[in-house]
């Protein structure tokens, strides 16, 4: 007989095999000091652009305020239990009540994480006679909720709606047999490349098909749509989407996430969501600290004009300096480099230690190999200046990507290492 541990002992996994080199650096880095446009990496202060703090609240003083009188009034442990249990206070439903009315739907229900409560979203919502039909590049959550569903799923290619209507024609010939319905799941921003989901063309083949679409808008929410109420908002569908879901990890800068729809939809999911109905609700702190940041949402434009002048203040100085930032809709700007792993290695080790420049890299797997994909998250924080010094950082380490510079650094690495 084996020991489970045996697997582990001999092989960590796709990303744990690289620990040694990359963990405290790459992975597990520790940002310091206050959440802003400059941080500190490594004791140096460097221009932060790996933060979804969109809107700049995390740190903003009205926030800073609210939540330390919540925290002094309420401590961290309210309330106790289950939202069904003991968990449930009126705060719980007036920030329901809010969320709902700023996201255009009848009702709304609070989700204690976004991860937790888009899996068993997506499980209340389907049993095993209904088909699922979702992107490809779809977050972790949405493909750990799918992976719970015992039924037929299908993923269709990346935004491609040729491909979106071929699965949709195939779920339907398998609903037809079983008697269940389909489900179609999308983001409203996908985080890796910032492409809008192609909701209105979704939303057309309402016409043809017989579909409930739930749109996951981390990314979308706040940022997106002439009041801030995300993907559906900007591409004028969000009457369309049956199940809206945000989280409060981006632009609301806090812990938390909502799921909103017709209410007799939502109050089907507060007693079916089992990660809700068998976990711990939301703090209050936590409560109190959202209802103040949607208010700040919904009172202070300006937020979201100053996060939008940033992102095209920095998105249109890229592509200026002829980089390929792909075709992003949205505030995520990725930044795409040809090279190796060692050579991306190299090279954000040099945008950090003398560039002072601090973003997020991705390589191989997650993209195809020989791609780099710098991604940069803007924020109503950033400014010119910080915009500025990364276009001159960006095309400093450029010219040594090129110049084979990355190369030779990385070649040295390792045999240093060896
Ligand atoms: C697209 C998307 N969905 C869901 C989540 C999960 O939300 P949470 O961080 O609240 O668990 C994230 C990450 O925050 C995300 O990027």
């Amino acid at each position: 007989m084996n020991d489970i541990f045996d697997k582990i002992y001999k092989d960590k996994g796709p990303l744990g095999k690289w620990a040694d080199q990359a963990e405290g650096y790459f992975v597990f880095p520790k940002l310091e000091g206050n959440i802003s446009n400059r941080m500190k990496f490594n004791g140096k202060e460097v221009i932060t652009w790996s933060v979804n703090d969109y809107l700049g609240l995390a740190n903003h003083p009205e926030v800073r305020k609210v939540d330390a009188e919540a925290a002094k009034k309420w401590g961290s442990a309210y309330p106790m239990g289950a939202r069904m249990m003991s968990g449930h206070t009126e705060l719980h439903e007036k920030l329901q009540n809010e969320l709902a009315s700023f996201v255009n739907k009848e009702a709304a229900y609070l989700l204690n994480f976004g991860y937790q409560g888009i899996l068993s979203t997506i499980d209340a919502l389907v049993g095993k006679n209904d088909v699922i039909v979702y992107d490809v590049d779809a977050h972790a959550c949405i493909i750990d909720g799918v992976r719970l569903h015992l039924g037929k799923r299908f993923t269709y290619k990346h935004n491609d709606v040729k491909s979106i209507e071929l699965n949709l024609e195939r779920a339907t010939k398998i609903t037809e047999q079983t008697g269940g319905g389909i489900l179609l799941i999308s983001e409203g921003v996908f985080g890796m490349r910032g492409e809008q989901g192609k909701l209105k063309e979704i939303v057309a083949l309402k016409e043809k098909y017989n579909f409930r679409l739930l749109v996951d808008d981390a990314h979308g929410f706040g940022t997106l749509g002439e009041t801030g109420a995300g993907a559906g908002e900007e591409q004028g569908v969000q009457d369309q989407i049956d199940v809206y879901f945000a989280t409060f990890a981006k632009s609301m800068a806090s812990t938390g996430a909502f799921i909103a729809g017709d209410k007799e939809i939502m109050d089907y999911m507060k007693y079916n969501m089992r990660s809700q109905m068998f976990a711990k609700s939301l703090q209050m702190t936590l409560v109190e600290g959202a209802l103040k940041r949607l208010e700040m949402i919904r009172t202070m434009p300006e937020l979201k004009a100053k996060l939008w002048e940033n992102v095209n203040a920095l998105q249109n100085g890229l592509r200026e300096n002829g980089f390929d930032i792909g075709t992003t809709s949205s505030c995520v700007t990725p930044v795409y480099l040809h090279g190796s792993i060692p050579e991306a290695m190299a090279l954000v080790k040099d945008l950090r230690e003398n560039f002072g420049i601090f973003c997020s890299i991705v390589v191989y797997p997650v993209i195809p190999k020989g791609l780099i994909l710098l991604r940069l998250i803007p924020t109503a924080s950033h400014t010119l200046e910080d915009i500025n010094e990364t276009l001159n950082a960006f095309s400093a380490i450029r010219e040594k990507l090129e110049n084979g510079t990355y190369k030779k650094l990385a070649k040295m690495a390792m045999e240093a290492a060896e």
